[in-house]
């Protein structure tokens, strides 16, 4: 079915398909210290009013995203980042059942959960939510999570084959009304079965945030949404890479896909108050032993990446889980979110805050009327 279709079908009931030009979210609001390495007073502390409350304050403000990250360790240093938190699957069940307007995803690892397990998890929270499911799908690459499951960790490429399979069964069992075996490299159905289906016809909403060769053509065939990680934040750079995802998924497989990025945002009353704040968080107060854990997990370091290079990406995991930094007054913030969307090409974009429930009350207050105004949303 051309993918036109499906988005109108889906945007009866999700509010990823809707028509508003930038559309907005939240990321990483599951774990502790949300998306900022920091030992500053106002970080996330993970528990589950904590959690709720930002899902709340998104949902009134018609965030049409609230993105958990998969993690199952954090990454040691003195604020062990992002370890203590909660599951994907399950926070997106109970957060769908407190929130009634946003679209709740849960950010499954491939490797750690089977298919059928997936598929029906993933069509209960459907039901919960009435159709404002998606699931982001990750691959993995924390060997050490991998290794608690008594897997290995598969050799990169591989570990998308195995996504192949496993999204197909997922969608087999979301849309085929017959019962269906399947027999394949990774998995081995018998008599797949699934009811009642899900709520989004044909099937809830799909993202992946592949950034390797194989990666992008697995999101751009398979996926409804990109999830990029701009490899540079100069505009020029950032709108070519984001051109080339969707042109990718338009010439070579007849797709229209959506792309997002994941941001931090750092705002003040004058941009100098904005950048104290930036350089109190991250210079000061980061936690950069668990960015230097966690690059080093990655395989980025000293001989992959030039010092500098290596040095400013650490900065932005510091700052915002290594997303694209928007910083200044809120003027400035709907400025530069004006510049992602027409610009630079974004469908969406993933807002986090280093101060996470004070940010976002700010925000609200001052800066999504701006925002509005701009015509942006
Ligand atoms: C914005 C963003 C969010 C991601 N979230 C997760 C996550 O929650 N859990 C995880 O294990 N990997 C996550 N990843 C890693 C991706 O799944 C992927 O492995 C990475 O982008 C590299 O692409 P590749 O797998 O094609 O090499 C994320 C990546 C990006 C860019």
């Amino acid at each position: 079915m051309p993918d036109k279709k499906m988005d109108d079908l889906r945007r009866k009931t999700n509010p990823l398909f809707n028509d508003r030009k930038l559309k907005l979210g939240t990321f990483c609001t599951n774990l502790d210290y949300g998306a900022a390495m920091s030992t500053i007073d106002g970080t996330l502390r993970i528990n589950w009013p904590n959690t709720l409350a930002l899902a709340k304050i998104a949902n009134e403000m018609d965030f049409e995203a609230l993105v958990p990250v998969g993690r199952w360790r954090g990454f040691g240093g003195k604020t062990n980042f992002n370890g203590p938190g909660f599951e994907t699957y399950a926070w997106a069940a109970g957060i769908g059942a407190s929130v009634d307007k946003s679209c709740v995803f849960a950010t499954s690892h491939v490797p750690t959960v089977h298919p059928v397990m997936a598929a029906k998890q993933a069509q209960v929270i459907d039901h919960i939510t009435n159709g404002r499911f998606a699931l982001n799908i990750v691959t993995g690459w924390h060997r050490s999570e991998i290794e608690m499951f008594g897997i290995p960790l598969r050799e990169h490429d591989e570990r998308y084959d195995m996504a192949v399979e496993w999204l197909e069964v997922i969608k087999r069992l979301w849309t085929e009304e017959e019962e269906f075996d399947f027999s394949g490299r990774y998995y081995d159905i018998k008599k797949g079965y699934l009811m009642p289906k899900p709520i989004q016809q044909p099937h809830p909403a799909i993202m992946n945030a592949g950034g390797s060769e194989k990666g992008r053509h697995f999101c751009a065939k398979y996926c409804d949404i990109a999830f990029v990680g701009l490899a540079s934040h100069h505009l020029d750079d950032a709108r070519a890479q984001v051109d080339a995802y969707r042109k990718l998924a338009r010439e070579q497989y007849g797709r229209e896909i959506q792309v997002w990025t994941n941001t931090y945002v750092v705002q003040g009353q004058t941009e100098k108050e904005a950048r104290d704040l930036l350089h109190e968080y991250i210079d000061e107060k980061g936690g950069w032993e668990a960015a230097e854990n966690l690059v080093e997990t990655m395989g980025l370091n000293a001989l992959t990446f030039p010092p500098g290079v290596l040095q400013d990406l650490k900065r932005h995991f510091v700052g915002g889980w290594a997303g694209y930094p928007i910083v200044g007054t809120k003027e400035q913030i709907v400025d530069q979110m004006k510049t992602l969307s027409e610009y630079v090409g974004l469908d969406g974009l993933l807002l986090t805050w280093p101060r996470f429930e004070d940010g976002m009350r700010e925000f609200q207050s001052n800066t999504l009327p701006l925002i509005i105004e701009a015509g942006l949303r």
